[in-house]
């Protein structure tokens, strides 16, 4: 469904080029949740902005259902670590924007609204202001805006990072629902080895800059039971192999 044929990317820095990411070749299935961990640097959100179309990978070629990506379109929703609301608009107002120029009738855009609302458990706050919502149910409203897209690809980009841990928990939850009731396709990019694993079906690891694929992991059926042996023992697998192939660049020395 969605390609990356040997994808490079180099940022322009000063006289020097900063190479983000370097060779990755990827296949993501129809209705895979894919997640996506590596260090800090590692390329994730230029991987991500380069399938959305937002970025033009220096070589290489992505393609959606066998279609060159060039540019931004509807058939990929992003969302964010901010939800990125207009502060003066209310949540149907900025949801109303998504379907702007949707060739449907106003009674079909507002119905549509209230669906995604109702997805996301905020049908009772479509006329609050973003600064009357917590920071988990902004995150809603920029998941509802997504979904809005009805795009069969959904690229996240650590949504939930900004959050406490409960919340990211239920946040989750309620993400797997929609996901098993919308069956799109994710690519999730996360710090977190336990939210890549409560949530993917499969778990990459990108390695530090240049961010090449270090290795992946089928993380289906582990279970929600995030203190079983199967969940345990990947969780350590990952983490050692982050350990080994990136470890943290700074030393914290006590004098
Ligand atoms: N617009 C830009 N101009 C120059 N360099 C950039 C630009 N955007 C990213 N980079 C560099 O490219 C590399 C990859 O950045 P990217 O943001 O993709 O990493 P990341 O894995 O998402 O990191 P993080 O986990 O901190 O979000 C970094 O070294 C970064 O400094
Ligand atoms: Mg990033």
């Amino acid at each position: 469904m969605l390609t990356f044929q040997n994808i490079s990317h180099e940022y322009p820095s000063g006289a020097e080029t900063i190479t983000a990411l370097d060779g990755i070749n990827l296949r993501v299935n129809r209705g895979e949740f894919l997640t996506i961990l590596g260090p800090s640097g590692s390329g994730k959100s230029t991987l991500i902005h380069i399938a959305g179309g937002f970025i033009r990978p220096s070589r290489g070629e992505v393609r959606l259902h066998d279609v060159p990506v060039e540019k931004p379109g509807r058939d990929r929703a992003m969302v964010f670590q901010d939800a990125n609301l207009f502060p003066w608009m209310s949540v149907r107002e900025n949801l109303r924007l998504v379907l702007e120029n949707e060739p449907v009738s106003e009674e079909r855009k507002q119905e549509k609204i209230v669906e995604v609302l109702d997805l996301v458990g905020l049908k009772d706050f479509d006329s609050s202001l973003p600064h009357q919502l917590s920071g988990g149910m902004k995150q809603k409203v920029s998941i509802a805006r997504a979904l809005l897209m009805d795009s069969p690809l959904l690229l996240m980009d650590e949504p939930f990072s900004n959050l406490d841990e409960r919340t990211r928990d239920r946040l989750n939850r309620d993400l797997l629902e929609i996901w098993k009731l919308r069956g799109q396709t994710i690519l999730f990019v996360t710090h977190s080895i336990e939210e890549a694993l409560r949530l993917g079906t499969r778990t990459l690891l990108l390695s530090k800059r240049p961010g090449k694929i270090v290795q992946g992991w089928d993380t289906r059926d582990l279970g929600e039971d995030i203190s079983a042996p199967p969940f345990l023992e990947i969780y350590r697998e990952i983490h050692s192999t982050m350990e080994l192939c990136c470890p943290p660049s700074y030393k914290f020395e006590m004098r």
